[in-house]
């Protein structure tokens, strides 16, 4: 079977409603960064960085998967597929897709601040600012903040090494280390670019067509051609 690994940012869910970052209407536009998504923010102005997620967190609870991530979840029906995605979102999970991998962190668990490793989901959308981990310190946001390390990028490495096909959507790759994983696939490997803007592309090493439309449109079309072609 025909290894698929799918890069994803926030471009994919643009259609279910949740803004991106860098477009003219993006979150960067509405927020500063340093003020809500680094460590120091969270140790000077801890209420506005919760404050942030929570709201993240709410409208994600009225949200559903768009057509991009339905027909990605329909690959694994004649693929082996993986999900690399920036997206802290739960949509491509909620889609069907089984094996998912958040290098960004998820919207929908916290952690110590103590132990990266105790993470903890959460009950609806509201984390308070003085709750705690069962270690007794104060619980943060999962999610990676600028600075810091990303702990799941090796995996993502391997990931993305193993692909057959790497089709990056709705990311300007902007943000590093996560942009370079587009120059650890094969030399054999397929790349398909689906995004309306011009992601900058300049890391690419392989061949790449550049499907100029919303994910809505054009990952199903893509995943369609590419299912019609093992026939
Ligand atoms: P960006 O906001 O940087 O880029 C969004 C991309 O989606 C752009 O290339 C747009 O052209 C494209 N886009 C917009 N609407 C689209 C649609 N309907 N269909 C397909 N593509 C569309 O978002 P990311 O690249 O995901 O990190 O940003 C990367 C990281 O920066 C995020 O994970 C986040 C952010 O700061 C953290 O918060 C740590």
């Amino acid at each position: 079977m025909k290894k698929i690994v799918v890069f994803t940012g926030a471009g994919v869910s643009a259609e279910s409603g949740l803004a991106t970052f860098r477009d003219a209407d993006g979150l960067w536009a509405q927020y500063r960064i340093e003020d809500v998504c680094t460590p120091e923010a969270l140790v000077r102005n801890r209420a506005l960085v919760i404050e942030f997620y929570n709201k993240r967190r709410k409208e994600l609870l009225t949200t559903l998967p768009n057509a991009a991530h339905t027909a990605i979840a329909e690959l694994e029906k004649h693929f082996d597929v993986e999900v690399v995605t920036q997206n802290v979102d739960d949509l491509h999970e909620r889609a069907g897709s089984t094996k998912v991998l958040h290098l960004h962190g998820e919207l929908k668990k916290l952690r110590s601040e103590r132990n990266p490793e105790l993470i903890v989901p959460i009950e609806g959308w509201e984390q308070q600012i003085d709750d705690r981990a069962e270690d007794g310190a104060l619980l943060r946001p999962h999610i990676v903040f600028f600075g810091e390390a990303v702990p799941m990028y090796e995996r993502a490495i391997e990931i993305v090494n193993r692909a057959d096909i790497l089709i990056i959507v709705g990311t300007s790759l902007a943000v590093y280390p996560a942009a370079s994983l587009v120059r650890y696939t094969s030399s054999h490997a397929q790349l398909f670019v689906v995004d309306p803007g011009e992601p900058d592309c300049s890391a690419v090493r392989n061949p790449m067509v550049h499907i100029k439309e919303k994910a809505g449109a054009g990952v199903p079309m893509l995943v369609e051609k590419l299912i019609a072609n093992l026939k």
